[in-house]
């Protein structure tokens, strides 16, 4: 019995010759030496690493979605790495502090050296939003010229771009679940029934409040009649497929109808995990503006309102990406229709028992 394999070193196996000699910094290079250029190197690389292993974790959930039925014990394993990637995000936007440490005059040392290098050209960003499913985000003529961006990466990103991403994957999966095909069982008037007791207590409340004036009632009213306008469009499908085709919908009339169908029971034992995918995919959305948000506000305490290395408004344009580059939206506005659980319409005894973990008696 020999040893089976052969020795490993730590730092050859973590290859910290090529890690640690990969710090190159301009102004030391232009013979100006910057003392916050290395923090701003090292920062950026840590990013690197990070969105490395977000890509390595979205393409294992890809991976299981892309199945034609996919296996409900991955599930379980896509929320454990969706949620990785939320903590590794949660990290990326903290790392923005050690950044602020240098000060707007220190950046200035050696900003001007860095022309026209900009995040813009990350391609592992780009590739996480394109996996994911952000739509005509790719901009590849944003990247750097041929042979300067490793051709492999931008090879990732043209196939990422023509594979579909997480949200369509997420979009069949939605579709094709069975909890929407209940015999003679008539939930979607109940529920509409609840729903519109519930608008109407709203509107009883918005017309009796004390403290509104009635430019502010009105305003209200406005608001209520589109809360009420977009229920409609919930329950009936062509006006959700006109929406869709406006731009304001994006995910189908059945998968909306399944998520929401999860998000109302998701007590019941079997639809507890995907409620929990569902709520990974808004964190992970929510985590990505955040940082966009994050990011926009460092840049504004480091440069102003100068534009961008890459050529962008700076600022400006960052903060319109905030909002601009959402990719679930449609779970996050699911929330407009959920009612109380006590409104909620009782599930019948036979889709209850289907949808519990029960052993089959001999
Ligand atoms: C002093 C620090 C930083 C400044 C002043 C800065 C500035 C900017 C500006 C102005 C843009 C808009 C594009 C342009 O015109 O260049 C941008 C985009 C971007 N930056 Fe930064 N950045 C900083 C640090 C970072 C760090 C640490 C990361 C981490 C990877 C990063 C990632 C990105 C990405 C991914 C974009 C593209 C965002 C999009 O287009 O939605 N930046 N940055």
């Amino acid at each position: 019995v020999g040893k089976p394999y052969p020795p490993v070193e730590y730092g050859e196996y973590l290859k910290l010759d090529r890690l640690l000699t990969s710090q190159l910094p301009k102004s030391v290079e232009h013979g100006r030496p910057a003392h916050d250029e290395t923090l701003f190197i090292i920062v950026h690389q840590v990013y690197e690493l990070w969105f490395k292993q977000i890509v390595h974790e979205l393409d294992s959930v890809l991976e299981m979605f892309r199945q034609d039925s996919v296996d409900e014990r991955n599930i379980g394993v896509a929320v454990t790495r969706l949620g990785r990637v939320t903590e590794i995000q949660k990290l990326l936007i903290d790392q923005l502090r050690v950044l602020e440490t240098m000060t707007p005059l220190d950046f200035l040392d050696f900003r001007d050296l860095l022309l026209p290098a900009s995040g813009f050209q990350s391609v592992q960003f780009r590739l996480i939003e394109t996996k994911l499913g952000l739509k005509q985000r790719v901009a590849l003529e944003k990247l750097p010229s041929p042979g300067r961006a490793p051709a492999e990466q931008e090879d990732a990103l043209r196939r990422a771009a023509s594979e579909p991403s997480l949200f369509e994957l997420v979009d069949k999966w939605l579709e094709r679940t069975p909890f929407l095909e209940l015999p003679e069982y008539h939930f979607w008037a109940s529920y509409r029934a609840a729903v519109d007791d519930m608008l109407a207590a709203d509107r009883r409340t918005i017309e009796a409040n004390p403290t509104l004036s009635e430019a502010e009632r009105l305003v209200q009213l406005q608001e209520h009649e589109r809360t009420a306008a977009s229920f409609e469009a919930l329950l009936d499908e062509p006006t959700h497929d006109r929406l869709m085709r406006e731009g304001s919908r994006r995910l189908s009339h059945r998968a909306t109808l399944a998520a929401l169908l999860i998000h109302l029971y998701r007590d019941q034992p079997i639809l507890h995990l995907p409620f929990r995918f569902l709520t990974l995919l808004v964190d992970v959305d929510e985590l990505l503006s955040t940082w966009r948000y994050r990011h926009a506000l460092m840049v504004h305490r480091m440069i102003g309102t100068k534009i961008g290395t890459g050529g962008s408004a700076g600022h400006h344009y960052l903060m319109g990406t905030v909002e601009r580059n959402k990719i679930f939206t449609d779970l996050f506005n699911l929330s407009t229709f959920l009612i109380p659980r006590s409104a909620l319409p009782q599930l019948p005894p036979e889709v209850e028992r289907r949808l519990g973990y029960h052993f089959p008696r001999d």
